[in-house]
């Protein structure tokens, strides 16, 4: 059985999410290589904050055990918050305009034995709909071209490229563009 669940509050998921997230990042086209101990760090500065963040895992319960496959989080960012040379570019101020409330989509993964059964799409669904009930008017992610999978997921939960280039702010990190999703609030 395949629950989506909150990470926030629960170390081991968290502990474990991190865990895949350091063994799917090291993959083409991001051949990185994280140390979970370094991603729980990560996903504490991003999320657990003051600004609204939501966290899910997707864990399937089998006799037992159970196990982490997939992870989605999101945080909300602000217009002082855009800055060359981070992740959020000074050309997002657009969708600031009015009010607007701006979350970033950080990250998903589905470990990879899991794929093509419908998971990533699944934590993405609810995840965005949590941000929209915590007010949320668009949604930012930045990915890179070669990212295949993700790309079409994107597209398939309605994200557009706006072909805005987020430049790589290191030797090893890849150049990705941002992709917007505006919410009807
Ligand atoms: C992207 C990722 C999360 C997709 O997870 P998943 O659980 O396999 O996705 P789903 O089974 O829910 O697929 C949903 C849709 O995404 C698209 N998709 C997923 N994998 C795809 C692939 N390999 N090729 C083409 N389209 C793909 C399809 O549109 C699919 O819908 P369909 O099955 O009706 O065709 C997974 O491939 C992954 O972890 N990739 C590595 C991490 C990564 O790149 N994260 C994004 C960083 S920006």
């Amino acid at each position: 059985m395949l629950k989506i669940v909150d990470m926030k509050g629960k170390p081991k998921l968290r502990r474990e999410a991190a865990e895949l997230y350091a063994e799917i990042f090291k993959e083409k086209p991001w051949s990185e290589n994280f140390r979970p101990e370094e991603v729980m760090i990560r996903m504490g500065e991003q999320c657990d904050g003051i600004s609204p963040s939501i966290m899910l895992a997707s864990v399937k319960y089998g006799f037992k055990r159970r196990k982490v496959v997939g992870f989605s989080w999101l945080y909300e960012i602000f217009q002082d918050d855009l800055k060359e040379g981070t992740r959020y570019s000074p050309e997002l101020k657009f969708l600031f305009g009015g009010k607007k409330r701006v979350f970033y989509f950080q990250e998903v993964g589905t470990k990879k034995e899991y794929r093509r059964k419908g998971i990533g799409e699944k934590v993405i669904r609810k995840i965005l709909k949590k941000a929209k009930r915590a007010g949320a008017n668009s949604i930012v992610l930045s990915t890179n071209s070669n990212a295949k999978a993700a790309r079409a997921l994107f597209s398939k939960v309605g994200f557009k490229d706006s072909g805005i280039v987020r430049p790589a702010t290191t030797p090893k990190e890849l150049d990705r563009t941002y992709w917007i999703l505006e919410l009807e609030n």
